[in-house]
């Protein structure tokens, strides 16, 4: 059986691909851990267990899970552990946690999938987490291959680096950073509860028509990540930064559309807007983004919006730049901001508004 935990979407997608490559059940621990089932899993001889990487290890509510529940039929487990960049020596942890289960441990695999936690650092970009998605394709396929031959997957690095984050910071981390006070909803939430049904910890609920946050957090960020509206904010430390779930990039690859070609009046429009744009300006920008895994002709993509700093804005190669991102001129259809206004209004010889009446 194929066992997994996620918060944005990332290991659920991995498990599934497992689940099918393997022909072996999918069980969604989320559910399990939301709903307090401690009933004993009926799981088979062969256990993957699929989990995002919380701070060089798998979640402590995962751990705590399995430690407490009853895998029947259980012999051998497989870790796969897909994390932002690395996941440290969290191998040593999973298996003390396979011998305490009485499970043969057989290793533990790394897939470097799309970051998600804004709450610390940034997301990706659509296009970039595309690319990270299809990158991550091998060591998916290694992994596969290897749980079907019953072999281990293969010893990991381990530092002394590695040893410390997973040894020392984890639970510092877990201490210090693992708390949902900053979270708070802005005005545009419109009461839908679709971040009360996502929290695997029932750790929000709806007063008047607004989410409050309770203790019980474990920052999986599926509430911040996940929200229709993207009316969650953690703090400052959200702010202005995308958003990633697996499910709604893939959502949105199947539903590109065709560049569309402004017309004479809209181009005159966009470039008067962009003749006002300053750097250091905060602003917000729709454009284009080609699909450039799959290209087609005429181009397809998906419009995206951006809120900013403006870092620069080159005439010569016809580029905005806003926060890390550069936007060619020739991909915007819209340029809004405080102070950017239609071209009459800014020379100041629009019509007074009674005269329009
Ligand atoms: C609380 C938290 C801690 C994280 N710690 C690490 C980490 O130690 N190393 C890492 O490479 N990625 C880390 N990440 C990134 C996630 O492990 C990664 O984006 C994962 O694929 C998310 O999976 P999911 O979509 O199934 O939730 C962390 C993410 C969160 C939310
Ligand atoms: S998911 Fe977003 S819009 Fe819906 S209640 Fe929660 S914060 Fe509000
Ligand atoms: S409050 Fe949000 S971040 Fe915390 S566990 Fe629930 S869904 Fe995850």
């Amino acid at each position: 059986m194929v066992l997994y935990f996620t918060g944005t979407g990332n290991s659920r997608y991995l498990a599934r691909r497992i689940a099918e490559g393997l022909d072996m059940p999918l069980y969604d621990l989320n559910t399990c851990i939301k709903a307090g089932d401690t009933a004993p899993v009926q799981t088979g001889q062969d256990v993957v267990l699929v989990t995002p990487t919380y701070a060089w290890r798998i979640p402590r509510v995962v751990s705590q899970w399995l430690g407490n529940i009853e895998l029947t039929g259980a012999e051998r487990i497989w870790f796969v552990m897909d994390c932002g960049s690395e996941i440290g020596n969290a191998a040593k942890y999973n298996q003390q946690l396979a011998a305490q289960k009485h499970l043969r441990y057989m290793g533990t695999a790394q897939i470097i999938m799309p970051e998600n936690y804004i709450a610390m650092f940034h997301a990706p970009q659509k296009e970039q987490a595309r690319r990270i998605v299809e990158q991550a394709e091998p060591a998916l396929q290694k992994a596969l291959a290897q749980v079907r031959a019953g072999q281990e997957f293969s010893p990991l690095r381990d530092t002394l680096y590695d040893r410390f984050m997973s040894g020392s910071v984890n639970p510092a981390f877990y201490r210090f950073f693992v708390k949902a006070d900053a979270f708070r909803a802005t005005d545009v939430c419109i009461g839908c509860g679709k971040c009360v049904e996502l929290c695997p910890l029932n750790n929000i609920r709806l007063e008047n028509g607004k989410p409050v946050w309770g203790k019980h957090c474990t920052h999986c960020m599926a509430c911040i990540c996940d929200c229709p509206k993207e009316a969650i904010e953690y703090g400052k430390k959200s702010k202005g930064k995308p958003r990633y779930h697996f499910e709604a990039l893939e959502k949105q690859r199947t539903e590109r559309v065709t560049k569309r070609i402004l017309t004479e009046e809209e181009m005159s429009d966009l470039s008067d807007k962009l003749m006002q744009v300053t750097k250091g300006m905060t602003i917000t920008v729709r454009y284009f983004v080609e699909d450039t895994a799959h290209p087609e002709i005429p181009a397809v993509g998906n419009y995206v919006t951006l809120t900013g700093r403006v870092e620069s804005i080159d005439p010569v190669f016809r580029t905005l730049q806003i926060a890390k991102v550069v936007v060619p001129f020739e991909d915007l259809v819209e340029v809004r901001g405080d102070g950017i206004v239609a071209i009459d209004d800014h020379l100041g010889i629009a019509e007074p508004i009674e005269s329009m009446q």
